[in-house]
């Protein structure tokens, strides 16, 4: 049994809150008042602090910049309906955390202490979680190396920090997207199942070409064949197909998204059929032109869903159909909002109140 750390709270001496635009939030530009971090240094983690948000000083040598030693998390809470604040899934985020810590030879945070840091932060800042419809306080929970050293090994010091940011809608528009059939975002046996910071530092390129081309993401196809779909953009991928809710199957190379996994669990409460394997560009197309894809979309914390209207594929665009107040998409967006603010029971316990 872990000790709990005494936290050592500093707390802002003017709040920012009030300069807040809450009809107006552009996602991860304004940070709210406080930030907690905590360091590891001789084989433990210590230091644990709340501060007010600001810059920090590390060393330039340190190894998440130059050999991208660094990894995060997304996670959100958000305003129930009796006034309170509840966590998304928070754990899920833990455990995921220390896979990608894993991964990229980090130390693992352990579960208390990764709890204590985010409830003693979100409750300082419980003023900072919107209240509007769609609102929320988007956290980054993340740990980069600190030694200052530039030899090509593991670390042996690291920071462990969380900040947070009120977000409103993270995409307004249905999203234009093409299947990728030359750059990959990871290849089996990769670091893909991470969420490394490496992963989207390389993602950037390709889909910038694609956004040249008047799209707003890609779809990402496997290393080999470039023809199974991996990912939307930063999302997971998932299609409706006659009926069925299908998506790719988790893999080394792909993302297990806590959206993608509550998504597909209430498609089975609402008695949908649900299939994880290979799902193939040509598959998609076909099911398209036979007018049996209902729906695609990607799925991911920051976004939560995100339907797509357009993809291209091979040279041509080819547009969804139009999707009416019954879609699956629309249940279960409101299925999910329902469960986060209170209004409907949380009956997967996903929910945890700060
Ligand atoms: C998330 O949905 O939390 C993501 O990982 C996307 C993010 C990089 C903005």
């Amino acid at each position: 049994m872990i000790d709990l750390l005494p936290i050592r709270t500093q707390r802002t001496p003017v709040s920012r809150l009030a300069e807040l635009d809450p009809d107006n939030l552009e996602f991860g530009k304004v940070f709210s008042d406080h930030m907690f971090a905590m360091d590891y240094r001789d084989g433990e983690w210590q230091e644990a602090q709340i501060v007010p948000y600001g810059n920090m000083v590390v060393s330039p040598a340190n190894s998440a910049l130059h050999y991208g030693q660094a990894i995060f998390e997304g996670m959100k809470a958000y305003r129930l309906t009796d006034g309170g604040v509840a966590l998304f899934r928070p754990l899920d985020n833990w455990a995921r955390l220390n896979t990608s810590a894993e991964r990229m030879c980090m130390p693992l945070v352990p579960e208390e202490l990764f709890m204590q840091g985010l409830r003693e932060l979100i409750s300082l800042d419980a003023g900072w979680v919107p209240t509007a419809e769609g609102g929320a306080l988007y956290i980054r929970p993340f740990m980069f190396a600190t030694d200052g050293f530039i030899g090509v090994r593991p670390s042996d010091s690291y920071r462990f920090m969380i900040f947070t940011t009120p977000v409103g809608s993270y995409y307004t528009k249905p999203l234009r997207v093409r299947f990728e059939q030359k750059y990959v975002r990871s290849a089996e046996g990769g670091a893909g199942y991470a969420k490394n910071a490496g992963n989207y530092g390389a993602a950037m390129y390709p889909t910038k070409l694609a956004q040249q081309e008047g799209y707003n993401q890609l779809i990402w196809t496997d290393s080999t064949e470039h023809q199974y779909v991996e990912e939307s953009g930063t999302m997971n991928a998932i299609f409706v197909i006659d009926g069925r809710v299908v998506t790719p199957a988790l893999s080394t190379s792909i993302l297990d998204g806590i959206t993608r996994r509550s998504v597909l669990q209430l498609a089975r409460d609402m008695g949908i059929e649900v299939e994880e394997r290979k799902v193939s560009s040509r598959e998609v197309i076909a099911a398209l032109v036979a007018g049996k894809l209902e729906e695609a979309f990607g799925v991911g914390t920051a976004a939560t869903i995100a339907p797509i209207a357009t993809i291209g594929y091979q040279g041509q665009d080819y547009d969804l159909p139009v999707v009416g107040p019954t879609a699956f998409t629309k249940r279960v967006t409101a299925a999910l909002n329902a469960i986060r603010t209170g209004a409907a029971p949380d009956l997967h316990n996903w929910m945890v109140r700060v």
